[in-house]
């Protein structure tokens, strides 16, 4: 029976070392450790072994012990699987944290986590059968380092030089893969995988793509350069990860390739099978942006349910698509915050981890042919980023064409991306395949020192650090010849040259070759790549259902709005004051009449400021989603404003009501169904006037405080011209009380109370009030005309 137990293992690997196989204690040759180098082997007269490796020159030990009895060391494989199989019961029959072990059917499917577990734990675990299948410790070429480790545990000490693996051995090194372990509770795998119906394949290219923007400055205008000249590729089934240092220009890249960016300092070839961007891709490009837009007030179901309703096509039914954003919860893992509202920055809601994923469902949703996703897994831990990219893998695997950035992937995320770009400062470092970017970079002389993820190695590279890392040659030699602005003061070649010599590497080494790949034409046939373009817009479902789906979602997301408690005390409290400033008052006589006009031109300023001020925000706070939204035109634009501003009614029309209730009574106004229902109607159209108004500044503007300037101007005038205040205006002045709302709704309040009373109150003659009211319908509408046109007038990104 073999005792083998790891008495200690201090590897900073950048995966998992899994040291499934006993039997390979028996053999002089060595276990194959990941990405690492073995140096040195003692063996079975100590009754333990000792590996010493030098990963990236990190040193390593890790020490297996074995029992007295050797013959453990050669036992067969059919005891090692039944050692495993009872191993894996025992894990079964005691569930924990750590050593949940996942059986499959079988019983002998091990997740990652919990074989490693057993590992430490039973002696004579064989993993799941023990055969060589399970050896997911694998070796890479790395530097040499000499390295002297004591183990503490046992007291040996030992001294080796440098071992290096044959190059053959080295040729057939694999790279990690997961693809022996059937399950991962970790990375979720053993929920279903996201079933959706295939999609139009879309190869993406782009060659040579450059962009510039104009920064402003205090004398001159400057031009820099964001992206230098990228070329890459991605095809169906792929995932290709955007690689580099803050501000390096991963977001710029994606914008540009995802067609959100259309602006004329660009430069280079984008092209989708072949063909340029055109609208009707749109529909098919799903685009997590890097900042979370959504609604903090709906739930993340109700999110998810809308974004399915509105992007999913007609051919399926609500419940259908209802269905989907439910498995689109449970496949991100949102089961539990399903009913929490997303929140935002004053209202506590689901975690920004939540709200990522949330993010990432909305896009996932439409079942796009090219996703494209900026830091998905910003913010998440390792576990759930692993998820996320574990079901970007599985979407690619689907057909679709995944292109993502990330910032420091773990090992095991980077070892999932098939395509690589890494960027610095805008410029090309590589473009490839992930797998082999560590080998493209060793070749150029740039390896890493000791253990490390890769990913931190090429993020270390782009920032021009060689620390830990080997200098190449030629850099080394620049150094040397003492140029002072290339050194630094340890030494090292500063950044700039490191970069300099990175990109000047690729350009030299690797861009022709790739650039010409992309020139072999794409294994489609023209009908399916034509499909890219097509001659109309595709909208997911009608105008009517967009705008009804609009509308209860404009009112879910200000449900809390309506029954603000502040705006209702605000209202009635104004509402109190002014009854008892004005109890009953009579207008019998023709002061008591002038102090009521007063407070007839008061309610007509108090319902055309408030409306104005409110409105202004409606559509700068709504830029964002907007913009996101009609950039995959999830909606028509006629659709939203017509929802937008027709569900806030209600609440406009609620609380002028109970404002009246209170006031009307109070103050004495004339006792009449009649007067009275006109004039909440007359309060109404001047309500409707004002918020068009708002609509428009805020459209137009689409800045709060610009907008709020304007606004506060417009509506003094507005209130100066009314006609309450002055009454001889200067003829040359005296057009604009045509133009203010409060003009119109004073002088039909004045009919509606003193029609029989006078002909003319103030020096305003009473008349059939058709002018104002025509005046007042002609300003809703108009206003409302000019806030459209001005929202059109926005731009959206790939518009
Ligand atoms: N419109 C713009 N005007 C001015 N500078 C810009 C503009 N767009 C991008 N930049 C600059 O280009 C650089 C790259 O920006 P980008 O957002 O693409 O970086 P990034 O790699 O996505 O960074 P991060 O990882 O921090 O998100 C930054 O220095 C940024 O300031
Ligand atoms: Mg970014």
């Amino acid at each position: 029976m073999c005792h083998t137990s790891i008495q200690y293992i201090y590897c900073d690997l950048y995966s998992v070392v899994h040291l499934y196989s006993v039997d390979c204690l028996s053999h002089s040759k060595l276990p194959e450790i990941l990405h690492g180098k073995l140096l040195n082997f003692i063996c079975p007269s100590l009754h333990c072994l000792l590996l010493k490796l030098s990963l990236f020159g990190k040193n390593v030990v890790v020490i297996m012990e074995s029992g007295n009895d050797s013959s453990g060391l050669a036992r067969t494989k059919s005891e090692q699987l039944v050692e495993s199989a009872a191993a894996a019961a025992a894990l079964k029959s005691q569930p924990s944290i750590d050593s949940i072990g996942k059986v499959d059917g079988g019983g002998t499917s091990l997740t990652r986590k919990s074989s490693w577990r057993m590992v430490a734990a039973s002696p004579s675990r064989g993993g799941g059968g023990g055969s060589s299948r399970n050896t997911h410790i694998r070796k890479t070429s790395s530097s040499s380092v000499a390295l002297s480790r004591a183990s503490s545990s046992m007291d040996f000490s030992f001294s080796f030089t440098g071992f290096t693996l044959p190059a053959d051995e080295i040729s057939d090194s694999k790279p990690f893969s997961d693809e022996d372990i059937p399950e991962d509770i970790e990375a979720g795998n053993h929920k279903p995988k996201f079933q959706a119906e295939p999609t139009l394949p879309i190869y993406l290219k782009f060659t040579d793509v450059s962009y510039k923007v104009m920064i402003k400055g205090m004398t001159k205008n400057e031009e820099k350069d964001i992206l230098k000249g990228i070329t890459g590729a991605v095809n169906p089934g792929e995932v290709l990860a955007l690689m580099g240092p803050s501000g390096s220009g991963k977001t710029s890249l994606l914008n540009l390739i995802g067609g959100r960016l259309s602006q004329p300092r660009i430069s280079g070839s984008i092209t989708y099978n072949d063909l340029p961007y055109s609208k009707c891709l749109k529909s098919k490009i799903g685009f997590v942006t890097q900042d979370d837009i959504l609604s903090p007030h709906l739930t993340v179901k109700e999110t998810l349910t809308y974004a399915a309703r509105l992007k999913l096509p007609n051919t399926l039914t609500r419940e259908q698509k209802e269905k989907r954003a439910l498995d689109v919860i449970y496949e991100l893992g949102l089961e539990r915050c399903q009913d929490t509202m997303i929140g935002g920055s004053f209202i506590r809601g689901v975690s920004g981890g939540e709200r990522k994923r949330v993010c990432v469902g909305n896009e996932i949703i439409i079942n796009p042919s090219l996703l494209f996703l900026d830091e998905p897994t910003s913010g998440l831990d390792s576990t759930t980023a692993l998820k996320i990219v574990q079901m970007l893998h599985d979407i690619a695997e689907a057909g679709k064409t995944v292109v993502t950035t990330i910032h420091q992937p773990s090992s095991r995320l980077f070892h999932k991306f098939d395509k690589l770009i890494l960027l610095g400062k805008g410029s090309l470092l590589y473009f490839g395949k992930a797998s082999e970017a560590m080998d493209y970079f060793q070749h150029i002389g740039c390896s890493p020192l000791i253990a490390m993820n890769p990913a931190e190695f090429l993020l270390d590279l782009a920032n021009g650090n060689l620390n830990d890392v080997s200098v190449p040659s030629e850099l080394e030699d620049k150094v040397q010849i003492g140029n002072a602005q290339a050194e630094t003061r340890n030494g090292k070649p500063s950044p700039a040259l490191v970069q300099e010599y990175l990109v000047e590497s690729y350009e030299n080494r690797v861009a022709e070759i790739e650039k010409k790949k992309l020139l072999v034409p794409i294994p489609l046939d023209e009908e399916l790549k034509s499909k890219v373009h097509c001659p109309k817009r595709q909208w997911g479902t009608s105008w009517s259902e967009q705008y009804s789906i609009l509308f209860s979602r404009g009112f879910k997301e200000r449900r809390h709005d309506y029954f603000s408690w502040l705006r209702i005390t605000q209202v009635l409290s104004t509402a109190i004051i002014l009854g008892l400033l004005w109890w009953q008052s009579d207008a019998n006589n023709m002061k008591g009449l002038q102090d009521q006009a007063g407070l007839l031109f008061f309610i007509a300023v108090f319902w055309g400021f408030f409306p104005v001020f409110t409105a202004i925000f409606t559509f700068p706070q709504e830029r964002a989603m907007l913009t996101k939204e009609r950039a995959t035109d999830m909606y028509r634009l006629s659709a939203y404003f017509l929802a937008r501003t027709t569900s806030d009614l209600p609440l406009d029309l609620v609380l002028p009501v109970l404002f009246l209730l209170v006031v009307y009574f109070m103050a004495g106004l004339r006792l009449s169904v009649g007067s009275f229902f006109l004039t909440i109607l007359t309060v109404f159209l001047c309500i409707v006037a004002a918020q068009g108004l708002g609509l428009a500044i805020g459209a137009t503007l689409m800045d709060l405080k610009r907008a709020t300037t304007l606004a506060s101007v417009t509506v003094m005038t507005f209130m100066l011209a009314g006609g309450f205040f002055v009454k001889r205006v200067p003829i040359f002045i005296s057009w604009i009380r045509y133009l203010s709302f409060n003009y119109h709704t004073y002088k039909l309040l004045l009919k509606v109370q003193y029609e029989q009373v006078a002909p003319s109150i103030n020096g305003i003659r009473i008349d059939s009030g058709l002018t104002e009211v025509v005046a007042l319908i002609a300003m809703v509408f108009g206003y409302r005309l000019l806030a459209y046109l001005s929202l059109r007038r926005m731009k959206v990104g790939g518009a």
